[in-house]
This record gives structure tokens, sequence and C-alpha cells, in this order.
């Protein structure tokens, strides 16, 4: 018997049309481009307009994605959305995007895994492929962060940015597709990154919005240097478990957090440049989003050759960290 494997069939995203620059931020708080720039690589970010909603992206992504698979949303067996800024605490953001859709065939839900989102949700897809319990996956990540920065707060705000990105992962036989992938947590850390309010700890009241416990909190510096150590763990981890060394990559999609984390995680794997996909410049950190949106950018531009060794490293609150290797 067959074990098929789960192969990437099409990639999407979509962003908001809204550029939010370095400038625009001088005049928010007190910062500058060049702290930002210096500190993060960051140069703009994109952010939701009134209306939209982080379905509203993530069906764009996915329409996108299912038109370059070349499958019908009633052919989807199962929609997964990585997401930690649903349209709605409940139901589902992915529910949503499958009403939109009309992928009625499909079980739909989402994963808190913050900016590793995306990457447990593909880890979750892979298994429900390999056991020929789904035929066609779709998944998610999918964020409008700008409804919970803190616009006052200099340490965060020019971080984050809005988007989301799709891909249909579909049932194939032969060597392309996702060779492992692993997912890892620490919840001893979970405060070092997290949104206080205003969930059942800590349910919605006035004193809450006006002690702005309703926003991201984040110990940046804790989270940096902890983030760079579990990625670069996972990396090797990933290529390990499947026989291969740095030297046989092909291509690298980080999550996209701060330019400095992506640099330090290149230079520790001693990965050349030109294997390394950045485009935080232009987005900023879209937590879950970040690196189906790479990964459609750098599919879109040509930049995954057909049997391409591929491997996504993605790291966040929870804390959760997770590695995806595919043959492209
Ligand atoms: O996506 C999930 C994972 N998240 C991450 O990976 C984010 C990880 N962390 C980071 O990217 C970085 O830690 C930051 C970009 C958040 C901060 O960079 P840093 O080099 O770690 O700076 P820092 O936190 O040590 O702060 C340095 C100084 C502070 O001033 P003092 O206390 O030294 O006087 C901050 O108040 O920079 C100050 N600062 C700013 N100054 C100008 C913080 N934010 C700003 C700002 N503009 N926007």
């Amino acid at each position: 018997m067959t074990i098929p494997r789960a192969r990437i069939t099409g990639t999407g995203s979509a962003l908001p049309d809204r550029v939010l620059t370095n400038e625009d931020l001088e005049r928010m708080v007190e910062t500058s481009d060049d702290w930002i720039m210096t500190r993060t690589g960051i140069k703009e970010r994109r952010i939701a307009a009134v209306g939209e909603y982080t379905s509203t992206f993530a069906t764009a992504a996915a329409r996108r994605a299912l038109e370059m698979a070349g499958i019908e949303p009633a052919q989807l067996d199962l929609i997964i959305c990585g997401t930690v800024t649903p349209d709605f605490p409940f139901p589902s953001t992915a529910c949503i995007v499958q009403q939109n859709l009309g992928a009625t065939g499909a079980a739909a839900f989402d994963i808190s895994a913050a900016c590793s989102g995306f990457l447990y949700g593909l880890s979750i897809a892979e298994k429900f492929i390999r056991t020929k319990a789904a035929t066609h996956v779709l998944v998610l990540g999918a964020e409008v962060l700008s409804r919970v920065v803190d616009w006052t707060d200099r340490n965060t705000c020019c971080l984050f940015g809005d988007g989301a990105g799709a891909v249909v992962l579909s049932a194939q036989e032969g060597s392309s597709g996702i060779l492992s992938a692993h997912i890892y947590s620490d919840g001893n850390h979970w405060d070092l990154l997290h949104q206080p309010g205003a969930g059942g700890r800590n349910p919605a009241t006035q004193q809450l919005v006006d002690s702005r416990q309703i926003f991201i909190r984040m110990q940046g510096n804790e989270v940096f240097k902890l983030a760079v150590r579990a990625m670069e763990e996972a990396a090797h981890a990933a290529l390990s478990a499947n026989g291969y060394t740095v030297a046989d990559l092909d291509f690298f999609i980080p999550h996209q957090a701060n330019r400095r984390i992506i640099d330090a995680i290149g230079k520790r794997l001693r990965l050349s440049r030109e294997k390394l996909f950045t485009n935080v410049e232009r987005y900023g950190n879209t937590s879950s989003a970040s690196i189906p949106i790479a990964l459609d950018e750098a599919n879109r531009l040509g930049l995954l050759k057909r049997e391409a060794l591929v491997l996504l490293d993605a790291f966040g609150g929870g804390l959760t960290w997770a590695s995806v290797l595919m043959r492209w």
C-alpha cells in the first residue's frame, strides 16, 4: 500500500492596499526610520482598512491558491487557518472562509500557535493526507495584527503588519511533497509574547481597555534570543531527520519577524545568502501569514524549482516553533 505525499499544488497571498511607512510612524510615536531599519530591517507594512478582516485576506489568498492548484472549493476536505487575530473568538475564521468560498465538503478549524500557526497547520494537514483521511487541504495563515497593536507603544507598533497567505496541499504519488514536519512548544515562556485581554481570564471591561491590556505585549529582547536558538535547532532537526545537511538545501524561508533574526539564523546555519528569502522590509511581521506570503512570492517569482529542497522555519508566541522540509 503506497502512502501518498502531501504536495503544495497552489499558493496565494493577499495584502491590504494601505502602506504604513516608517516615516508615517515617526509622526505617531517617538521613533525614527533609522532605528526601525537598523533594529528590524522593516521599511513599511500593510494595514487593513475599515471593513477588512482576517477572513477577507484569507479568502482572497485562498482563491488564488485554489486557482493555481486547479481545485474547486467543493473538492476541499479540510480548511485549517492559523491566526491569532480571528474575526471572532468563535466561530473559527476557517468556517467564515469556508462560507465565502462555498467549500461545502470541508471540515474547518483555526489553530492558535501565533507565528508558527501556518507550519502547525501544514503539519496537521500532512498527517490527514498521508493517512488518506483527506485528499485536498487548504492551509491558511492570516492576520490583522494592526487591530491588536498598541499604536502608542513604540516597542511593538513598528513591528507588525496585516495580510494572509494560503496553500493547497494535495495527495500525490512521487518524490515531491512534504518530507517532514516538526512542531515544538515551551509554555514556560507564554508571557514573553501575549495579548492579556479580552479572553476568559481577563474578560472585556472598560478598565481592561483603559489599561491597554487588549493589545500585544512583548519582551522583544528575550524573544529574539530564544527565536534564533529554537529556529536553528528546528532547521537542523528537519535536515537530519531526512539525512540532509545545510549544503543540500536549495531554499530557506524563515518566519519574517526581524531582519537581524533572519540574518543570525542564516549565519549560524552557514547558508548562502541567495538561498534565504526575506520580504520583512515590505510587510513587517505578519505572524502566521509571514511564511505563506513569502512562499507565494517566491513561487510566483519562479524561485522554487521543481524538486528543490525547501525548508520553512517558524517561531512565535506560546512559545511555539516549527520546521517543515519539502521537495518542491
Ligand atoms: O514573531 C514572533 C517573534 N517575535 C520576534 O521575533 C521579535 C523579537 N524581537 C525583536 O525583534 C527585537 O527585540 C525588537 C526589534 C523588538 C527590539 O530590538 P532590540 O535590539 O532587542 O531593542 P531593545 O528591546 O533592547 O530596546 C533598545 C532600546 C530601548 O531603549 P533603552 O531602554 O535602551 O533606553 C527601547 O526603549 O530601544 C528603544 N526602542 C525604540 N527606540 C526608537 C524600542 N522601540 C523603539 C522604537 N524607536 N520604535
